[in-house]
């Protein structure tokens, strides 16, 4: 057996737990067609920090697409269908991310996922993620998929409380996250985005995480 030919066929699909599976390079071959489509949705809702409810800045600068959009203020974390920037709606979320986040979601094991909202954070080096749950959701039975850009990070994902101990995943240029049903509601992280300079995207990592919020 050649080794070489068997990667042609690319990495395979990772079960990191019953209901987490990494898809190593999925978004690759429509890398240029999401770069295209994020960079309106950018002009319109440009990277920002928000507030913490505490009062602190966000490490993670964000931005959104779709019906709605996370953020956070004094008041707390929630989904706005207006970016509190502009008063405006949220930009539209972009077809070829919308198919690929349902191409995702089913090659997971997640049927029919339609989300309405993508958070897109913004990562420079040193910036990092701290251990939180997603549960700004109304239906926890819909999956969160997770496109990573850019620069390496890695991802913690630990267990349905804070003090349980995380694996720690390699989240590469291209890789897409999937997690829902039962692992829904572990806590994750990210650890501080070493150094580096990336081919395409420079000195950052992007992620988008979609979801079916509303
Ligand atoms: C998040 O938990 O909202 C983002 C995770 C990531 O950047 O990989
Ligand atoms: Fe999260």
């Amino acid at each position: 057996m050649i080794q070489s030919d068997l990667d042609l066929f690319g990495p395979q699909p990772q079960r990191l737990a019953s209901h987490t599976v990494l898809l190593p390079g999925f978004a690759l071959d429509v890398i240029e067609p999401l770069l295209d489509a994020l960079r309106p949705v950018l002009r319109a809702a440009p990277f920002r920090h928000m507030q913490t409810p505490g009062g602190l800045n966000m490490a993670v600068a964000l931005s959104n697409c779709g019906t709605l959009g996370w953020v956070s203020d004094a008041r707390g974390y929630r989904y706005s269908p207006t970016d509190p920037l502009s008063g405006q709606p949220w930009p539209a979320l972009p077809e070829v991310l919308l198919d690929l986040a349902g191409r995702a979601a089913g090659t997971a094991g997640f049927d029919a996922f339609v989300p309405d909202a993508c958070l897109i954070n913004h990562y420079l080096p040193g910036t990092r993620l701290s251990l939180h749950q997603d549960r700004d959701e109304k239906d926890f039975a819909q999956p969160i998929v997770s496109i990573s850009l850019g620069l390496p990070a890695v991802f913690l994902f630990g267990g349905l409380q804070r003090a349980e101990r995380t694996q720690r995943i390699a989240l590469n240029h291209a890789d897409v996250l999937v997690w829902g049903g039962e692992d829904r509601l572990r806590f994750h992280g990210v650890l501080p985005i070493k150094p580096g300079v990336h081919p395409r995207l420079g000195e950052r990592r992007i992620n988008l995480t979609l979801r079916k919020a509303g």
